[in-house]
Order: structure tokens, then C-alpha cells, then sequence
């Protein structure tokens, strides 16, 4: 069994930030789940140096973009081993391997008869690298930049995209999971409803000549878009090479949304000409966001993913990312959630059920986990066992359908079952009766095994601790394994955990002293306040600052969303307002689909008497812009905890 997975080589005119990081990172997660379950993995990564874009940020620092892209490329590869980053490769496509493949496909393609030359008059921007019609400007601006595009009339070299319009609708259509999730699907299928216009795929070297030379006419360079796609096979050595056999047929790419043209478009297409078969899977996720804008170097709220991991550590960092955005959703970047996942989840559920293991297994057993008689399940087993089977196949189901949310999900239930078991069981107590000991030995084995077979389950995630954790347990390093047989023989030599310090410390209770954002007024609760004696009363259709102070405005974050029942217009919404959670109906379901409002920041009323709609309590108010037609959710624009107030 073979697994390949690319992430998106990076542009080299920006440092790596938490977005590269992001999908760098759910690469590694899932390359290791397919290592863990036995397959033969290969993870690619790179940098993408060519073309206008680089050139200018080259030159806006006086520098030549041969130097510039080595300097900004080195960064990104220096990047990934400090968030636990296993790729296998790293692609540059300066470099000579890949140069010649572009070549080599690029006259394969013109050979088909794919390649014409013509003339293009077009609005170029050069953030995008790519030509706009008049219609898909809006307000004649770049819709991704917001800049004025450039009029740019030339001659050039065009790939015949729609040749393989029809062929590539009925690949999507007859093969669901190409394109996941879904809703990225049905967007390519609404892209190629409209006839697909032939793609430039060169620049003339009279405005162009840092790209890679067309192998038919010296007078140009390859489009950017054309020689980037490539990287995913030049790295592999195609057409030869040994990895290519190996793994091209079990190619997945993983980008986030921006790109998802050139991948599910382009890049097929590309393959379909040229004759080659195409990959398997593209996996598409949303954006991390801060402040409800797409964090990004041009609007200038990018988080420094080192940094945060170097504050928090890798593994935190790493299972926050993964926790916390749905694949495929948007996601609202916090240090304040981070924090309390952090806390709640790391510290809280897997530190205190480990800790609680081994205090128990030292006091009651003398330090030793129990070896079980017989590896039979006995009559006296604690019911929990048998849900490791379960947690397995959900883990694995999750992974494999690009869900690391849902598979972390599944283990954190299983330890908060095996954090509740240790209540119920309550081994103290059975430690008091000596009638007891078998029932108490098998609790502590089975919290033993529990535990060891939670750490292979996140080790993906969380490489270092996974590893930490088997290992003082006493298993062997190169002995990791989900199988939870597997593990119950091993521990049923007898071994015995080796102490160390606590795995995740509390980070409230170690670095932050500021007092918590206050609780958001109950409503309904705010008294009138007295009119001052001598106050002046507000003009007619005016409000005093005391009568305005009253409105009780909060930052809120959207944790789930879902239509009310028979209403086209009624959201329900569940919010956290930080310490405290509510839930709120809305006006916006004609505006809004309900999954894309969830990690969203809002600000609402939050002392507005409760009032009933549709038969169901609604606690305060969104606050929402609309100018009659369009509706717009009142957000805070930067980074800012959930409960905050508004004033
Ligand atoms: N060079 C092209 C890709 C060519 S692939 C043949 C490019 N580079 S990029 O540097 O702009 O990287 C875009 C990718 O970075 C996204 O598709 C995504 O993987 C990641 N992200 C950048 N910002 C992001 C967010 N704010 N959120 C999530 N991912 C983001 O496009």
C-alpha cells in the first residue's frame, strides 16, 4: 500500500507563515497516520520561484531574484523541522530536475497539438500571476488584491483547456471523493458549466525573463502556473523514475481554497494532454482567519507560526491547528483559544489522566502495571475495554477521509471515558479490599493500556509526546502500534513507567496573570440606572452616553450553527462568550449557510430581554449591516477574545 501527499509549493515572496504552516503540518499529520498504519508514504513540499511576483518583491528590496529566492526558500526549509515536519523531499523549481521536466512535458504537449500562439489583450494583476476578464473584476478591481489590474496586450503561447472540458466534468462527476469536501467539488463543477477559455501559458521575455525558457521558441518563458504544477512529478523524476512508478498512481494534493483552479482545473487538464495519468485526490481547506479577514502577509495579520510554537511547543501548536479547524471550514485564529485548548484538553483530560495512571499504578502496585493472567478478556474486565476496537476503526476512518478534527475528537472521548472510569472504579476504594485486588489490578492495567494506545492514536499529531509517553510506559521505541492486542501483550511482560515531568503544564497557571474578560451581563438583569439628579435629558431621537452605556455589546464566537426547522430566515446559533456560552437566533439564513458562520467572531447585544422566535428562546442579538440587499455580520477586525466588550 502507497501513499504520496503535496502541499502547495510556497511562494518564495513571504516567510513562512501559520497558513503555510497549517497545511505543511496536516500533510505530516496524515503521511504519519500512513506510516503508523503500515503503508509506503512520500511527502513533497517546495518552493515556487519563478514569475512577475517574485521578481518584484526581489526588486523592492534591491535584490536580484536568484539570490532572493535562495535566501526566502532556504527560510521555509529551514521552517518545518521546529514543527515536526517529516517531508521526504523538498522541490525547488529553480532547480535544474525540475526545469528540464517542464521543458520535456511542455513539447509533449505542443506535440499533442494543445499549443497554439495567438494574441491576448487582458487585465493582468500581478498578485495573482494570472490575466481577469472584464466580468470577473469587481468594481474593475483584482477580486483577490483589490489593486487595479494592468491592460496587458501581447502575443503568447496557449494551452487548448477546453479540449478536455468534457472529459474532466465526468471525471468529477464519476468520481465523488476527487475533489473533497464536497462543496469544493460542486464548485469546480459550477466553474466548468461555463466553456473553459484556452490558458496562456508563456510570457515574453521582452517583459518577463525569470521563468524557465518554452524548449520551442527562445522569445519566452513558461507561465508560472504551468512550471509550478509540474513540481508534483519532476520531483518524482518523471517520466522514469523509480518514484514516480511508486507513487503517482496514489497521488494526493492538499491546498487550501485560493488555489483550487490551477489544481482542479489546470493541472488535470495538463496531465490529460500530455497523457499521463492524474491524481487521485484533492484535498481543499478553508483559511485560517483573523478578525474575519484571510490572514495574509498583504493584509498584514499574519501569526508567526514559530513563534507559537516555540511559545506553546510544537505538539500543542500542532493539535490546536488540527482540533480546531474542520476540514475544509474557515477557522478564526486565537492565542486566547489556543490557550484554552491548551489547557482543557492537553492539560486537564491527557495530563490528568495520565498522571492520575501513574500516581495509581506507583501507590497500589508497587510502580509495576499489572501483567494481566491470561490476555483473554476475564469476567471481572472493565466494561471500557472493548470500545478500543471501536475508537480504532473511528480513528482510521477519520484520517482516511482528511478529518484530523475527527480523529482527535474520538480520542479525546475516549479519554475523557477513561478519566470518568477512574471515578467510577474508584481504585482507592478497592484497594481497601483485599477481596478486590484482581478487579483493582485489571483497572490499572486496562488505564495502561488505555493510555499507551492513546499515544500511538496521536502520535501523528503529536510526533514528540507520543513517543515520550509509549517510552515511559516501558515499551520499545520501534514497538509503536494501534493495535490494541498488540499493545496488551506487551504490557503484560510487566513494565514498568518511568516518572518526568508533567507533560503538559497548565499555561493560565503558568504565564497568565491578567484577569479574564468579565462576564457578559445576564439579560435582562441590568438595572435602569437612576436618572442623575440634575442630568440633562437626550434631544428627541438622540441617546445619552449613560442610556447608550446600558446596551451591553460583546464580542461572541460562533461555535455551531444550524437553520431552524421551517424557517428559511432563522439561524440558530451557539456562542461562546469566553466564560459563558448562549445561544442566539438570527435573521441572516438567506445571507449566510450556517456551516460557514462557525469560528466567525460577532458582536451582539448580550443584555436584550430573551424573546421566543419560532418557539425557541433566543438570548440577545447579532449585530448585522445591510445596505437592503447585501447583509454583512458586525465583526471586531482584529484579534480579540471571545466575551469581550464592545464600547
Ligand atoms: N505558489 C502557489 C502554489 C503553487 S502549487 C503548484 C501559491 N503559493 S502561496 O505561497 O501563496 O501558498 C498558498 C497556500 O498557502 C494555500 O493554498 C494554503 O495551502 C497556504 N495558505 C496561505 N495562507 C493561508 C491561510 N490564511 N489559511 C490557510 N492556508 C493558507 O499559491
Amino acid at each position: 500500500m502507497n501513499y504520496y501527499v503535496t502541499t502547495p509549493i510556497y511562494y518564495v515572496n513571504a516567510k513562512p507563515h501559520l497558513g503555510h504552516a497549517y497545511t505543511t503540518i496536516v500533510n505530516d499529520v496524515l503521511t504519519r497516520f500512513h506510516r503508523l498504519d503500515g503503508y509506503d508514504s512520500y511527502f513533497l513540499t517546495g518552493t515556487d520561484e519563478h514569475g512577475d511576483k517574485i521578481v518584484r518583491a526581489a526588486q523592492a528590496e534591491g535584490r536580484g531574484p536568484g539570490e532572493y529566492a535562495d535566501e526566502i526558500s532556504a527560510l521555509f526549509k529551514a521552517a518545518w523541522p521546529g514543527l515536526s515536519i517529516s517531508n521526504d523531499d523538498f522541490i525547488r523549481t529553480t532547480e535544474e530536475r525540475h526545469k528540464t521536466v517542464v521543458s520535456r512535458f511542455m513539447d509533449l504537449v505542443n506535440r499533442r497539438g494543445d499549443i497554439y500562439f495567438g494574441e491576448y489583450g487582458g487585465h493582468y494583476c500581478f498578485g495573482c500571476e494570472r490575466f481577469y476578464t472584464e466580468k470577473e473584476l469587481v468594481d474593475g478591481l483584482c477580486p483577490d488584491h483589490g489593486v487595479k489590474p494592468e491592460y496587458i496586450a501581447e502575443k503568447n503561447y496557449f494551452f487548448r483547456m477546453g479540449n478536455y472540458q468534457d472529459w474532466l466534468i465526468d471525471h468529477v462527476r464519476s468520481n465523488p471523493d476527487f475533489i473533497r469536501p464536497e462543496r469544493y467539488r460542486n464548485e469546480v463543477l459550477g466553474f466548468l458549466k461555463e466553456p473553459l477559455e484556452d490558458l496562456c501559458i508563456s510570457r515574453p521575455k521582452s517583459r518577463l525573463t525569470w521563468g524557465i525558457d518554452i524548449p520551442f521558441d527562445d522569445n519566452f518563458v513558461t507561465y508560472v502556473w504551468f512550471d509550478a504544477l509540474i513540481n508534483y512529478i519532476s520531483a518524482l523524476g518523471w517520466p522514469d523514475g523509480e518514484l514516480f512508478h511508486r507513487y503517482w498512481p496514489v497521488a494526493q494534493h492538499t491546498i487550501a481554497k485560493d488555489i483550487l483552479k490551477p489544481h482542479a482545473i489546470f493541472w488535470p487538464t495538463m496531465l490529460r494532454s500530455a497523457g499521463q495519468p492524474i491524481y487521485r485526490h484533492l484535498n481543499v481547506h478553508g483559511y485560517w482567519q483573523i478578525g474575519l479577514s484571510k490572514m495574509s502577509k498583504s493584509v498584514g495579520n499574519v501569526v508567526e507560526a514559530l513563534a507559537m510554537a516555540g511559545k506553546y511547543g510544537t505538539d500543542a501548536f500542532r493539535y490546536f491547528l488540527m482540533r480546531e479547524m474542520t476540514f475544509g471550514l474557515d477557522s478564526e485564529f486565537s492565542e486566547d483559544r489556543l490557550i484554552e485548548r491548551h489547557d482543557s484538553d492537553l492539560a486537564n483530560d491527557l495530563g490528568n489522566l495520565w498522571s492520575r495512571s501513574l500516581a495509581m499504578i506507583q501507590k497500589f502496585n508497587g510502580g509495576l502495571i499489572p501483567p494481566p493472567d491470561t490476555l483473554e478478556p476475564q469476567p471481572d474486565e472493565p466494561e471500557w475495554r472493548g470500545r478500543a476496537e471501536d475508537l480504532v476503526s473511528a480513528w482510521r476512518l477519520a484520517f482516511d477521509s482528511v478529518n484530523p478534527r475527527g480523529a482527535l475528537t474520538a480520542i479525546w472521548e475516549y479519554v475523557g471515558a477513561l478519566n470518568k472510569a477512574i471515578d467510577s472504579e474508584a481504585p482507592w476504594a478497592l484497594a481497601k479490599d483485599p477481596a478486590k485486588a484482581p478487579r483493582l489490578k485489571a483497572v490499572l492495567a486496562r488505564l495502561a493500556e488505555g493510555l499507551a494506545l492513546v499515544s500511538a492514536l496521536f502520535w501523528p499529531v503529536m510526533p514528540g509526546t507520543a513517543e515520550a509517553m509509549w517510552g515511559r510506559l516501558g515499551l520499545g521505541a520501534g514497538d509503536m502500534t494501534t493495535d490494541p492486542a498488540a499493545i496488551r501483550a506487551m504490557l503484560a511482560r510487566g513494565r514498568r513507567p518511568t516518572a518526568g515531568e508533567a507533560f503538559f503544564p497548565r499555561i493560565e497557571d503558568r504565564d497568565r496573570k491578567e484577569p479574564k474578560p468579565p462576564k457578559a451581563a445576564k439579560p435582562a438583569e441590568t438595572p435602569a440606572p437612576a436618572a442623575k439628579p440634575g442630568a440633562a435629558p437626550a434631544p428627541e431621537g438622540m441617546v445619552t452616553f449613560d442610556e447608550f452605556k446600558r446596551l451591553d455589546l460583546r464580542v461572541a464566537r460562533v461555535e455551531a450553527a444550524e437553520r431552524v426547522p421551517k424557517s428559511d430566515k432563522l439561524v440558530k446559533l451557539t456562542l461562546s462568550l469566553g466564560d459563558s456560552r448562549r445561544t442566539v437566533l438570527a435573521g441572516i439564513g438567506k445571507h449566510f449557510e450556517p456551516a460557514d458562520l462557525v469560528g466567525r467572531s460577532v458582536v451582539i447585544v448580550a443584555n436584550l430581554v430573551p424573546a421566543k422566535l419560532m418557539g425557541q428562546l433566543s438570548h440577545g442579538m447579532v449585530l448585522a449591516a445591510t445596505d437592503g440587499g447585501e447583509l454583512a455580520l458586525v465583526g471586531p477586525s482584529g484579534e480579540i477574545a471571545p466575551g469581550s466588550k464592545v464600547s
